[in-house]
């Protein structure tokens, strides 16, 4: 049955799936839980590469501020994904509440857009695994050659592509295979690995920020902010901007706690307590390590694959044991934040599929290992081929820009239903209507326009590839 372009599935159907998929489904997380699930989304290679590599490019110290800005952004988006998941508290997040409020085209829009927010991410926290993966085993005496550890292709917003002289970078597309193979076999990070591995990351960030404040050099902040170099975006307050947009990369995530709003105890208390509580604590953790990295280490040399490791190389060789630790921290943390991006792009393919908008192959679930086999293979597959030839800088920027448009289209989500459907149910309410999605809008808006042209490029490519299967495909299957 052909959908209309603008036919929204009910509230009331999305209730009763929820339920059956409930069926299985225990109502166990509280809380504490869903803030240390979001944390251990949110912290990866945002903070362990992007950060660095971007005050390098574009913002200097002052990338602290950038930090600021979109961590505010992500407060609002934030409130209005928590009045989302509270009204409609499922698994298919943004693409779920879109289809509720403004129809399938928006959601076929939106879910396509978060192939972005997840395959590519998990594609580009793979190839800041690999960064430090090979620096780690370097300090063992284990030397992987930079021609099968580094991207064939780079990209310079102004001498534009080139070619590295390396063949692929196996190391990243070997760890989003094997994460996809685990997955495959149905093995789910369990909420204690989660938690341990969150509490790890926690440590060594906790550890750099700790020691590394002894070993600032306040010259190193000297300008703050490096004056623009005649550019839009390169230093100066369009830097900031710009690195606002690059490292929002390091804040997506939280979006994702209210895809476990099934299993969650009271998710309408709950679910706003995690998205708001990882979101805060993240925020806290960034601006502090943006601080030390930048004053350890003067900017220009953090445009490296292991920014954090090569600070605590600066602070000198008292602290030989803090090397391994941070290493291992971020190669654990990043494997973590690998997998739960692969899950959840499984889990959105599922709740497409479910709604035909994707071939029903996306949702079958094998008998033997139970999990939807099909679509964790190719999702393994693709996001192995982008990790094994794109740099990290190009691939962290369409996620980037990507993400943005999905909060946008969520913050014009709340907004909209307020006033069409002022008497729905509202556990939660984002606080000071419309002040708040009218911010989530604009704060993101502002991010996404501080992007360099050629990430909207690739973008506005995506996209429209995106409509020629909405109406090729999707449009033509979809029921609602
Ligand atoms: N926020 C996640 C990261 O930084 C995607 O790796």
């Amino acid at each position: 049955m052909a959908g209309g372009l603008f036919k929204r599935k009910s509230i009331d159907r999305i209730a009763k799936e929820a339920d059956d998929e409930q069926r299985g489904l225990k109502r166990v997380l509280g809380p504490l839980d869903l803030v240390s699930l979001g944390i251990g989304i949110i912290i990866g290679a945002g903070i362990f590469v992007v950060t660095g590599q971007a005050a390098a490019q574009y913002a200097g110290p002052a990338i602290s501020l950038s930090f600021v800005l979109s961590g505010i952004g992500c407060v609002f988006a934030g409130l209005c994904y928590a009045e989302m998941a509270s009204m409609i508290p499922v698994s298919g997040s943004a693409y779920t509440y879109s289809y509720a409020t403004m129809g399938q085209f928006v959601a076929w829009i939106i879910g396509w857009d978060l192939i972005l927010e997840y395959l590519f991410a998990s594609a580009t926290v793979s190839v800041g695994w690999s960064g430090y993966m090979v620096s780690f085993l370097r300090d063992f005496g284990v030397i992987i050659p930079e021609i099968v550890a580094k991207a064939p292709l780079s990209f310079d917003h102004i001498h534009g592509w080139g070619f590295t002289g390396a063949v692929l970078n196996i190391p990243a597309m070997f760890i989003v295979l094997a994460a996809a193979a685990v997955l495959v076999l149905g093995i789910r990070e369990s909420a204690t690995a989660n938690s341990l591995i969150v509490i790890l990351k926690l440590v060594v960030l906790i550890v750099f920020i700790g020691v590394g404040f002894l070993y600032i050099n306040r010259e190193n902040w000297e300008p703050f902010i490096p004056p623009n170099e005649g550019m839009f975006g390169h230093f100066g307050w369009s830097g900031i901007l710009r690195g606002a947009g690059v490292i929002f990369f390091a804040y997506i995530g939280f979006d994702a706690v209210s895809t476990a709003a099934q299993e969650t105890k009271n998710p309408q208390r709950n679910v706003p307590i995690g998205i708001l509580g990882s979101l805060f604590v993240a925020t806290l953790l960034y601006i502090a390590v943006a601080l030390v990295l930048t004053g350890v280490v003067k900017y220009d040399m953090l445009n490296v694959p292991d920014p954090i490791a090569v600070a605590v190389d600066f602070m000198g060789e008292e602290l030989y044991w803090l090397r391994p630790l941070i290493k291992i921290g971020a190669i654990a943390g990043l494997t973590s934040v690998v997998m739960v991006l692969l899950f959840g792009q499984t889990r959105i393919f599922y709740s497409m599929s479910r709604d035909k908008m994707l071939p029903e192959r996306f949702a079958e679930v094998h008998t033997k290992f139970r999990t939807p086999v099909f679509a964790t293979i190719l999702t393994g597959i693709v996001a192995a081929f982008f990790a094994g030839i794109f740099p990290i800088g190009i691939l962290g920027e369409l996620v980037s820009i990507g993400t943005l448009l999905a909060f946008v289209i969520v913050c014009t989500g709340v907004l909209v239903l307020r006033y069409r459907e002022p008497g729905l149910k509202r556990p939660f309410k984002a606080p000071l209507f419309p002040f708040v999605p009218i911010m989530g809008i604009l704060v993101s808006l502002v991010q996404m326009a501080a992007l360099p042209m050629d990430t909207w490029l690739r973008l506005i490519i995506w996209m429209a590839a995106g409509f020629v299967i909405y109406f090729l495909y999707a449009r033509k299957h979809a029921v609602v």
